[in-house]
């Protein structure tokens, strides 16, 4: 009996023209959408996988974009080993990745600003200030070319899930939001691309945010909130090499401090481990 291989094969489009034509051409089908920055680990490689399952077609994009760094040398340190990432697309049958340059996404000085509320200023927001500004302009450029069925989206970066859902929400965009869970290192470590500047001795005090967020998870009580933020700071701190900048206990929607009413909580922190900056964050209740 023969057997036979189906041989996948990655479409590469780096201008819009390219990909809408593309799409246009393929006719009507379910688009599963999963933006990224490129430097794919499973985290991201999960995302794609949960889009093949529910759509017809899935696009990945690859885009470090500039206006969502605050610092200019993360944007210059940020990793971009593109051939690395074409191999693990093509692994997981992805079908179509869009890679454009800066220039195709952005024509000189354009303004941007979206009245997100709170959602922009607290936590994340609060250290890395007009980040989300940058993240909603892009996502909105990029589901303006894809125009996705669903757009999927990694729980590892909470308050931006709640922060692209409120633009989907004030634009009324015709797209389905997917949280998509997070993926660790065996250890526990969430998975990220900025883990690569992590020195084997950092990586092992990094394990203490995963630590202490799954402590507060395991003595969580909605009562004792203060005292749990509390602890979860000290544990943080007395852990040599990290430097935590929050750990807060949170509504799951709104991202304000949890109360009695909150239906979901969760818990996120943020913390340097020596010059690498890392978030994670669980959900309580
Ligand atoms: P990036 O950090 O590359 O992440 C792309 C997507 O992968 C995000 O939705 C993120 O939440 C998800 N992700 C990252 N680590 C993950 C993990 N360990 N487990 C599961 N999902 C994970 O987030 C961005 O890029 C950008 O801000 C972007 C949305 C592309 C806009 O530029």
């Amino acid at each position: 009996m023969p057997r036979f291989t189906t041989l996948f094969t990655l479409k590469i489009f780096t201008t819009r023209k390219q990909i809408q034509e593309y799409l246009l051409a393929t006719g009507s089908k379910t688009i599963g959408f999963v933006p990224t920055l490129g430097a794919l680990h499973n985290g991201h490689l999960s995302l794609i996988q949960q889009a093949k399952q529910g759509n017809d077609i899935v696009i990945c994009s690859i885009f470090v974009n500039p206006t969502q760094f605050n610092d200019p040398k993360d944007l210059e340190n940020y990793p971009r080993p593109i051939e690395a990432d074409i191999a693990k697309l093509t692994a997981v049958n992805c079908d179509i990745l869009f890679n454009p340059d800066v220039t195709e996404i952005y024509d000189g000085n354009e303004q941007w600003h979206l009245n997100i509320g709170q959602l922009e200023f607290l936590l994340e927001g609060e250290f890395r200030p007009g980040h989300y500004q940058g993240v909603t302009q892009v996502v909105y450029k990029l589901l303006d070319i894809v125009k996705p069925t669903a757009l999927y989206m990694g729980q590892k970066d909470y308050q931006q899930f709640m922060v692209v859902s409120k633009m989907v929400e004030i634009f009324k965009l015709p797209v389905k939001m997917v949280m998509c869970p997070i993926e660790r290192e065996p250890e526990g470590l969430a998975m990220s691309s900025r883990n690569v500047h992590l020195s084997a001795e950092e990586k092992q005090h990094a394990l203490i945010l995963s630590k202490t967020l799954s402590w507060v998870k395991a003595h969580f009580d909605v009562k004792n909130v203060y005292n749990l933020e509390l602890e979860a700071m000290n544990m943080l701190q007395a852990e040599p090499g990290v430097e935590p900048e929050y750990f807060e206990i949170a509504d799951g929607k709104t991202l304000l401090p949890a109360n009695e009413n909150s239906k979901t909580i969760v818990a996120l922190t943020a913390a340097r481990v020596g010059k690498t900056r890392l978030i994670d964050n669980m959900l309580m209740m």
